[in-house]
């Protein structure tokens, strides 16, 4: 059985690593089948994973509905956390952000409606909306909570000053952002200080790097045409070339730990903190069960500093998301 940790003072005890739906739909090439898609996810589950991630703009909305499928059965023995932040018409067309308070509410019931769930664990704002002040967004989910619908909130890629003024009107539980040993920047834009002193857990998305701190992407890999990695600036073929010196790192570190440079990654981000809960997504069973084994790794102050400073030698090339994509962020 995978060990538990508490997302923050507020939020709920979970295993400690969860399990990222969104490959199952979008942004890595076609979708998986719906009954495929399902195996996965009950895969994760069986295997002690109690913390399943979506969103309302993966598919957009089918991997909500592939998600309420799978673990309606385990209702009572999972969290289920979903996002809501993003213009989606009935379509699936984006119109840019949108998180009117009157727009969360909808939001909200049809994600309660896909995910087949009384009330959504741990509701997420997707990108912070510069048109809409963070406390009218908390307050509107601090409402959904009184009424029963929203256990907890949570913020994704928010910046430090926005976690800090949403907390003081709804606690926050949760503040999922990219982190991994590549991306370092909530440990430099003060989202973990702030996670830290006030009490809320930490969710790291894209924990392997998108896949680039597995080991198994090369110079040369060619990913499907609708991949978003073919827009990422770091899986440009010049930056991946000087990027893969991070890979050869973790191949040899993980060599003398007797783990893949996957199960090290995400064991240096679970050494950070004991609030940290990574989800890492996998369409594959066997990979499934190789990132899980991260969690019975437990590495001491000075493997975590060997990791570090063989890391901090390389310089990654390339900005993590496109210029227009990354504008979204850290408002
Ligand atoms: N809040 C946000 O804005 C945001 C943004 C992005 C993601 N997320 C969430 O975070 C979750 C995880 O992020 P992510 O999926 O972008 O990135 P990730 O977990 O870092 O990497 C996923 C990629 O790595 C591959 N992979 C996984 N395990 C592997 C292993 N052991 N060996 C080799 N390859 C492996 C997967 O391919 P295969 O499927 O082929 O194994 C997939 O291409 C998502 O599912 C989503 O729920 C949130």
């Amino acid at each position: 059985m995978i060990k538990r940790r508490k997302l923050g003072k507020v939020g709920p005890e979970v295993s400690a690593l969860g399990y990222g739906c969104m490959g199952i739909s979008a942004n890595y090439g076609p979708a998986m089948e719906r009954s495929a898609g399902i195996a996965m996810i009950r895969a994760a589950v069986e295997r002690g994973v109690t913390f399943f991630d979506t969103a309302e703009a993966y598919g957009p909305f089918t991997n909500e509905e592939v998600v309420g499928a799978a673990l309606a059965p385990f209702r009572d023995e999972v969290v289920i956390a979903t996002k809501f932040g993003f213009g989606i018409n009935p379509d699936g067309t984006r119109y840019g952000l949108d998180s009117r308070p009157e727009h969360i509410r909808e939001v909200a019931e049809a994600s309660l409606r896909r995910l087949k769930v009384e009330a959504i664990d741990l509701l997420y704002q997707h990108r912070v909306d510069p048109k809409v002040p963070i406390e009218d967004v908390a307050g509107a989910v601090r409402d959904l909570i009184g009424q029963g619908k929203v256990k907890h909130f949570g913020l994704s890629e928010a910046g430090a000053a926005t976690i800090r003024r949403a907390h003081s009107v709804q606690a926050v539980a949760a503040v999922q952002s990219e982190y991994s040993l590549w991306t370092r920047d909530p440990e430099q834009n003060g989202v973990l200080a702030a996670c830290e002193a006030l009490g809320i857990g930490f969710v790291p998305f894209s924990p392997l790097g998108a896949g680039f701190l597995t080991g198994k992407i090369a110079a040369d890999t060619e990913f499907h045409s609708t991949d978003f990695r073919n827009l990422s600036p770091r899986f440009a073929p010049e930056a991946r070339g000087v990027n893969l010196a991070l890979v050869d790192v973790l191949n040899r570190l993980g060599a003398e730990q007797g783990a893949t440079p996957a199960q090290l990654a995400l064991a240096w981000l679970l050494a950070q903190k004991p609030w940290i809960v990574p989800i890492p997504g996998t369409c594959k069973v066997a990979r499934l069960e190789e990132n899980l084994g991260a969690a019975a790794i437990e590495f001491t102050a000075a493997d975590v500093r060997e990791i570090e400073e063989a890391a901090s030698n390389i310089v990654i090339q390339g900005a993590r998301l496109p210029e227009q994509v990354l504008r979204l962020s850290e408002c």
